[in-house]
């Protein structure tokens, strides 16, 4: 066995990075907690780095931008932001999230869907129903997730949404509709990974979706206020999203001054798994295994040309051995190096490239994604200009890892010495 050495441990771990005093209040302040999404970074993290790494009315982009952290981060700091994420789900957050609408119209539309709510989820629905059943695809795996009953009242909802004739207000209270579907599934809660708990106390759909609507709808007027005139008035110029792959970036060469960025871990999440709710309600998901394959990270695709630029990641690969692991992990470092060399089309000379990563383990073999990720950069033009070592605060249980598997697992024991899980940021600049 090679012994591979991290050597990016011994950085000494900076806490003014860890965020720790942060509660979900602070995290979710403007359109930031409209909907939960897995490996989403918080909010305080994507603005330290764009004021200290950019200037107002600078280019700053996310490739894998997820629920739009970065973008909103952005602009409301003043900057133009760009995002792509290959989730549609992840699209529509970050739209949503970064679209200024006239709050007296969405209040108006609110009031509208409420009475109209009430009036059909409380008397007969069953006309109602027949007219939405026809709008949400055939799907075996509602039925899945969802009992007959709370289905029921989802569908009356959903197809009122779809009434809403304005694009951007549609899309804001289907983004509310995404956010409650898994209280109102049998998806155990606690679990971001596809879990059934069949004695799940169930939530009454319409007034969830009543009180997130409202949340939203203040939360949309608190990011109003803050942003921008100019940027408010001419917003589609100063936010590019698109439901694009990292390797298409939005934007001409040379031109953005930073990225900021959370990568997809190699099999850690199975992204288009943990999506599978609104996706299913929305169309996105016809063929589970389809929808994987375009995911960076999924243990279900396979690559022809793998070439990884990094010894290293050749190393941690051959260490693996020529299994499905093995592949897997050779396919992850060929995507990502692609999507390095995109980055490096867009950033202007000394434009830097933030990347938040932390490292993973299989069958006993540490994938060093940080130094592997690190040397990638370095042969394709860029130097290391800073590594940050970052503690990931959990408000849960900490975590330790599992002597067997190697992942993550919480732990309950108090005499067990724990650690925190750290990760890192990589900065590198385009020379
Ligand atoms: C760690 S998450 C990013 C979370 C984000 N920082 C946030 O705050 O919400 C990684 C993202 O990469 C996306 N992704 C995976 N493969 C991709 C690809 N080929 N192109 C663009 N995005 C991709 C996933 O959909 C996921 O949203």
């Amino acid at each position: 066995m090679i012994n591979l050495k991290n050597k990016l441990q011994n950085i000494p771990i900076d806490y003014s990075w860890s965020f720790a005093d942060k509660t979900i209040k602070d995290t979710s302040y403007i359109t930031h907690g409209y909907y939960t999404y897995p490996a989403k970074f918080i909010p305080q993290l994507a603005s330290r780095l764009i004021n200290e790494y950019s200037k107002e009315g600078d280019i700053i982009i996310d490739p894998f931008m997820g629920s739009g952290t970065t973008v909103v981060e952005a602009i409301i700091n003043n900057r133009i932001g760009i995002g792509t994420d290959i989730n549609e789900i992840a699209y529509l957050v970050a739209k949503v999230k970064t679209t200024t609408i006239d709050i007296a119209n969405i209040s108006q539309e609110f009031n509208n869907i409420e009475f109209s709510l009430q009036d059909r989820l409380n008397g007969n629905y069953d006309r109602f129903l027949e007219k939405a059943n026809k709008l949400v695809p055939e799907n075996d795996r509602i039925a899945y997730w969802f009992l007959p009953k709370q289905k029921e009242k989802l569908l009356i909802i959903f197809a009122r949404i779809l009434e809403i004739k304005e694009d951007n207000i549609r899309n804001f209270f289907l983004i509310g509709f995404a956010q409650i579907l898994k209280s109102c599934s049998i998806w155990l809660q606690k679990s971001v990974k596809p879990t059934r708990d069949q004695n799940k106390k169930l939530v009454d759909p319409l007034t969830i979706f009543i009180n997130q609507s409202k949340k939203m709808i203040k939360k949309h007027s608190d990011f109003e206020r803050i942003l921008n005139y100019e940027i408010k008035q001419h917003i589609d110029k100063y936010r590019i999203v698109e439901c694009n792959d990292s390797r298409k970036l939005p934007c001409d060469d040379n031109k953005a001054s930073l990225i900021v960025t959370s990568p997809p871990y190699v099999t850690s999440y199975e992204y288009a798994d943990l999506h599978q709710l609104p996706s299913l309600w929305f169309g996105y998901l016809r063929e589970l295994a389809e929808f994987r394959k375009k995911f960076i990270g999924s243990a279900y695709k396979s690559k022809n040309k793998i070439e990884l630029n990094s010894s290293l990641a050749e190393k941690i690969v051959t260490q693996l051995g020529e299994n499905k692991k093995g592949r897997e992990v050779r396919n992850y470092f060929a995507d990502m190096i692609e999507s390095f060399i995109e980055m490096k089309r867009t950033l202007k000379k000394g434009g830097k490239a933030c990347i938040v990563i932390g490292n993973t383990q299989f069958q006993g073999v540490e994938i060093m994604n940080a130094e592997v990720f690190q040397e990638q950069f370095k042969n394709i033009g860029f130097k290391t200009y800073n590594v940050i070592h970052r503690e990931i605060p959990s408000k849960m249980l900490p975590s330790t890892r599992d002597t067997k598997t190697g992942q993550f697992v919480k732990v309950n024991d108090k005499n067990l010495k724990l650690a925190y899980p750290t990760e890192y940021i990589l900065i590198m600049e385009k020379i």
